[in-house]
């Protein structure tokens, strides 16, 4: 099965990712996820826990904390730039950055790709594979905007999670939910376990 890209850098919202990398495994998704070496010092500040960096203990944490044994979960460090994923001959359904630092949102729009989100986003915008920029910032300055105009003309799509009072959420996770099921909407990825009319979409 092709696997879906789940990048996650240092801007806030982490609970977002967190979320997506569950509802994608109930789903029975072949992931890969790579947190940036910012997300794991505001996942840490956001949670109050570390997220192990070594990609097996990291596997064994989301397992653990999802209490979930579905799909296929690989996770790698930011610098491990030899990893498959890395290569335009390795097939994806395509890439989701949530959240994305606009420090990350930048390089990627220089073309200068330094750690493994940079060059994968690298990838799928040369190989003409879907990459959903999830960018988390406010206010945006000129040049934040200036690089997701840049980026969105190159072929990615610039999907801010945003919540939608229409949909009447009672709680937050209801409105964590709408969020992160819209983003994979781009995608065409549903999300199972997930009841799209509790969340009045
Ligand atoms: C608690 C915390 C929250 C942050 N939130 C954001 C944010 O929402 N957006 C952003 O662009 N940067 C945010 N930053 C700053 C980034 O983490 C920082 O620029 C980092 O170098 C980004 O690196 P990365 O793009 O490799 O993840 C935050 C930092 C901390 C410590």
């Amino acid at each position: 099965m092709e696997s879906i890209v789940i990048a996650v850098t240092g801007a806030s919202a982490q609970i977002l990712a967190e979320r997506a990398i569950d509802l994608l495994l109930r789903s029975d998704y072949s992931i890969d996820v790579i947190l940036s070496k910012g997300a794991y010092e505001v996942w840490n500040s956001e949670n109050n826990i570390q997220v192990p960096l070594d990609s097996v203990k990291q596997e064994y944490f989301w397992r653990n904390r999802f209490n979930n044994n579905k799909g296929k979960l690989t996770c790698h460090k930011w610098n491990e730039n030899s990893a498959g994923i890395a290569s335009g001959s390795y097939i994806t359904k395509g890439m989701v950055i949530l959240p994305c630092s606009m420090g990350t949102l930048g390089r990627i729009a220089s073309g200068c790709s330094i750690d493994l989100i940079e060059r994968c986003a690298d990838v799928h915008l040369k190989e003409g594979r879907p990459l959903i920029i999830s960018p988390r910032e406010s206010p945006f300055n000129l040049i934040h905007l200036r690089n997701m105009s840049f980026l969105s003309e190159a072929g990615a799509k610039i999907v801010p999670c945003i919540p939608a009072w229409y949909a009447h959420p009672k709680d937050l996770q209801e409105m964590i939910d709408f969020m992160v099921v819209r983003l994979f909407d781009t995608l065409n990825i549903e999300l199972k376990e997930i009841n799209r009319w509790k969340v009045k979409i």
